[in-house]
């Protein structure tokens, strides 16, 4: 089924599993992007799910498992959120130009959107479920989808898991709407997890099981995929225990405009972007017109949320000329961007310093 209800410019990157984004100069309209920009990542088809016949289970090291179906579910508290979701995979694009980044969806900047979340508290469930608060830091929990992956003739379902001590976040939910409206089939309808400040693979939709385990989960996309390895290894090499199971999301920017090689007239031009934090706050993002020998701040617009993004502008005047513009943003714990992108095979986490040449000419 092809993607459902998006905007004129979004841009498909794969029609079935459903994945694409807006593009990058609409993304940055609006702090809270519309769900018709939203970006969408499957790795199978969108189930259809009947909300009537659904229920979710709890399962595993609790002293009371659960079988809750919706009407269930609201007894629970809610929790609302403005945050980003961004893909592991967000700026693949750049990462790419070093080297092949073979049998992977080749992202721009647009894998990455700004929502209002709200949903039921996943702490709350899993206390109603007795689970043990005092092994927060040795427990881990998973989750299942609905969706079937297919590999090699094989069907599983997509899993992930975080640690229970982050599963506690009173901000951790089970969502079952994006932007005020019920989630729509591509984005998880009718409950996905929502894990603010992780990568967006953790937030696993059509959520139907909950297992708390002493490990992460064995799951493809938490046992392969999604581990960071560094630039000398390469798929054949590499020892998939050895990699690092992402989680947190880093510091991040990107220029949305102008367009990379664009020919603007001598004067003022506006410069624009996003910046994240994965959950500190953007406390400052430099921009640079000399390819990163002097920098200056650009304005920060909206509200300092913690989990959403900043949206940021730069006004440079500049003369005719050629110019290598760069930016670098900083969360509040100092932490800000590689100025050089460090590849990885499967082309993740890519939050180098990014980059656009402009030609002004009168
Ligand atoms: N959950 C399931 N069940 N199946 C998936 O393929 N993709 C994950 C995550 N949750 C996925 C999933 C990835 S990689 C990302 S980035 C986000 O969902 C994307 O969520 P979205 O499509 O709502 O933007």
């Amino acid at each position: 089924m092809p993607i459902q209800g998006k905007h004129p410019t979004f841009r498909v990157v794969e029609e079935n599993p459903p994945n694409g984004g807006a593009s990058i100069e609409t993304l940055v309209e609006q702090p809270i992007t519309p769900v018709d920009r939203f970006f969408v990542r499957s790795h199978a088809p969108t189930p259809i799910i009947d909300a009537a016949s659904y229920w979710l289970t709890v399962e595993g090291a609790v002293k009371k498992p659960l079988m809750l179906t919706l009407a269930d579910l609201v007894h629970f508290p809610r929790v609302s959120l403005t945050a980003v979701l961004q893909c592991a995979g967000n700026r693949r694009v750049e990462m790419q130009e070093i080297a092949p980044i073979p049998d992977e969806l080749i992202w721009d900047r647009e894998a990455v959107s700004s929502g209002k979340w709200s949903g039921y508290s996943l702490a709350a469930v899993l206390r109603t479920a007795g689970v043990d608060e005092s092994a927060a830091d040795r427990l881990h929990v998973a989750f299942e989808g609905l969706d079937q992956i297919e590999k090699q003739g094989a069907f599983f379902p997509y899993g992930s898991s975080i640690p229970l001590s982050k599963a506690l976040d009173p901000l951790v939910m089970l969502a079952d709407t994006l932007n005020d409206a019920p989630l729509t089939p591509d984005h998880g309808y009718p409950l996905r997890l929502f894990v603010p400040g992780y990568i967006g693979a953790r937030s696993v939709k059509w959520v139907a099981r909950i297992i708390v385990q002493d490990a992460p989960s064995e799951n493809y996309y938490q046992a392969r995929a999604y581990k960071l390895f560094p630039p000398n290894i390469q798929p054949e090499d590499a020892d998939w225990e050895q990699g690092l199971m992402l989680g947190e999301l880093s510091v991040n920017s990107a220029i949305a405009t102008p367009q990379d090689r664009a020919i603007v007239p001598p004067g003022e031009v506006l410069i624009k972007g996003y910046a994240i934090s994965g959950g500190r706050g953007v406390a400052r993002v430099d921009v640079s017109t000399d390819a990163g020998v002097t920098w200056k701040q650009a304005a920060l617009l909206g509200d300092d949320l913690p989990y959403a993004w900043r949206l940021w502008e730069y006004r440079a005047d500049l003369r005719e000329g050629d110019y290598h513009i760069m930016a670098r943003a900083w969360d509040t714990a100092a932490n800000t961007q590689p100025e050089q992108i460090i590849w990885n095979f499967k082309g993740y986490m890519n939050n180098a310093c990014p980059r656009i040449r402009l030609q002004v000419k009168g």
